[in-house]
């Protein structure tokens, strides 16, 4: 089977066999290795890409489903080589211990702050209630979701 679908702002042409996970065509076909395998069953988010600005857990996607369609991964949330401000957030707060799961988890935070530019804490749990952190950094992830809102509305460097 091929098919052609957009990921990064890239057209991807792809030959694959029928029921191949979106997350083995973007490792494996694609080498964009930053979407992490975890659990192969929707129980971790490591897998978290976007798929026409949805948060998807490419594990269990079927890449067949996906001619046409746009797939934001890690890789392309920054562009120049520049650190957006979610990503920089992450780094100020040292949100990330091993970091396995932080590629997941900074593609549904990008999600809620596309939607939501002031989120409350709840709203961020919510968003990131598909996802988790082995390492329990979990208040210092909220806590940078928190700070990228801010300095992303201009309220905070
Ligand atoms: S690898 Fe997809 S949810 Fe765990
Ligand atoms: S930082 Fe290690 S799993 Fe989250």
């Amino acid at each position: 089977m091929s098919l052609s679908f957009t990921v990064n702002g890239e057209t991807r042409t792809v030959e694959a066999a029928a029921g191949t996970s979106l997350l083995d065509v973007l490792r494996n076909h694609l080498g964009l290795v930053g979407t992490r395998f975890g659990c192969g069953l929707e129980q971790c988010g490591s897998c978290m890409v976007l798929v026409d600005g949805e948060p998807v857990h490419a594990c269990s996607r079927d890449v067949s489903t996906l001619a046409g369609r746009t797939v934001t991964t890690i890789e392309g949330l920054s562009s120049d080589g520049k650190r957006q401000p979610l990503q920089q957030a992450f780094l100020d707060e040292q949100a990330g211990q091993c970091g396995y799961c932080l590629s997941g988890i900074l593609i549904s935070a990008k999600a809620l702050l596309d939607r939501n530019p002031r989120p409350s804490r709840a709203d961020i749990v919510a968003a990131l209630d598909r996802h988790l952190c082995r390492c329990g950094a979990h208040q210092r992830i909220l806590r940078a979701v928190e700070r990228a809102a801010a300095v992303m509305r201009g309220e905070a460097g």
